[in-house]
């Protein structure tokens, strides 16, 4: 191994299986040490495990909905690294489940990426083909938004003190183009969310928590948060909004939020133009940036590969 000044160390959190995994080969057959972090300990050391041709990757346990998982990280990097130099928050869930045929969420998501490819324009409602349908219920929703969005923030702010000790610190966060501003019919959390002037901390998680109490009472239609994907698209479009705060607040960090794309992982079914493979190449790009680089922004995957 390089000596240790030299040395980077990566965390991605998430990387048992899908682009989260392929992150972790790609960093490490760059030369980084790779903290392959998952939330079961069988399935990580399982994905450890094909890995094996690598010295430089190990297994840490890490559930980003477990304050005490994530305090167990921080404590593991420090005595064993000292510092972290890249912290990538990819573990996700989609929000949603599908009654019938799977094939359904594809239709939705293509949609959605047309939508927003039009920049909002596309005015014939949609009427999906297959026989699926999407099921969202309040205990995938408020999941959705505890892992994608309170989850990668909780990472993110216990270990911002180990970042501080790398001299080139960078932040990925994997997000959505089903984050994008022009998916969220919600005017509040629009005009909330994409004003640097005044934004918060605090303001963003007003959103989300308005959104969760919407949804508590019924109330998603009414108040036009987004009709399907809902939670999902709140939890990225928060993330995002957080990502450029911590930008703000560390200006010697490079942090970002990037689509990696439309990929076939299992958070899709399998479906998508994308192999695992393809999908974390713009993640790793992120986290490869050389200083002096973009910071605070979101970026979809070809803007990210082009970078
Ligand atoms: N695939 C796409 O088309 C696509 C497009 C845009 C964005 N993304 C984003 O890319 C990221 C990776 O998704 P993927 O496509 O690779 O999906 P995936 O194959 O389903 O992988 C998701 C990973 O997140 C982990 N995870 C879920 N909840 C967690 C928690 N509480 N703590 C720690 N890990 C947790 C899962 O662990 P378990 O195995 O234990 O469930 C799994 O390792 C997600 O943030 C997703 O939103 C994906």
């Amino acid at each position: 191994m390089a000596d240790a000044a030299k040395q980077r160390y990566a965390l991605i959190t998430g990387a048992n299986k899908g682009i989260g995994f392929q992150i972790c080969r790609q960093l490490a057959s760059r030369g980084m040490v790779v903290i392959l972090a998952a939330r079961d300990e069988k399935r990580g050391i399982e994905a450890r495990e094909k890995l094996k041709e690598f010295d430089n990757v190990v297994f840490q346990q890490l559930d980003v909905a477990d304050p005490a998982s994530v305090a167990a990280v921080f404590e593991f990097i420090k005595s064993t690294f000292g510092r972290l130099d890249i912290l990538v928050n990819n573990a996700g869930i989609r929000g949603v489940d599908v009654a019938g045929d799977v094939s359904v969420l594809e239709e939705y998501i293509v949609a959605d990426c047309a939508f927003f490819e039009a920049g909002g324009q596309v005015e014939e409602p949609f009427h999906p083909k297959a026989e699926g349908k999407l099921v969202e219920t309040l205990k995938n929703a408020e999941e959705c938004i505890e892992t994608n969005y309170y989850g990668a923030k909780r990472v993110t702010e216990a270990l911002i003190p180990l970042l501080q000790l790398s001299d080139s610190p960078r932040i990925v966060n994997v997000s959505s183009t089903l984050g994008s501003l022009v998916l969220q019919p919600n005017e509040v959390a629009k005009r909330v969310l994409s004003s640097k002037e005044g934004l918060t901390e605090e303001r963003v998680d007003e959103v989300v928590q308005e959104f969760i109490k919407d949804l508590k009472k019924g109330k998603v239609e009414e108040k036009q948060w987004p009709p399907h994907f809902a939670a999902y698209k709140v939890s990225k479009a928060a993330l995002n909004a957080y990502t450029w705060l911590a930008a703000q607040r560390h200006p010697r960090f490079l942090v970002n939020s990037v689509c990696p794309g439309f990929a076939r992982t299992d958070i899709t079914f399998n479906h998508g133009p994308l192999s695992e493979v393809e999908a974390a190449e713009a993640p790793v790009k992120m986290a490869l940036l050389p200083d002096g680089g973009p910071s605070g922004s979101f970026f979809h995957r070809l803007e990210a590969l082009s970078l």
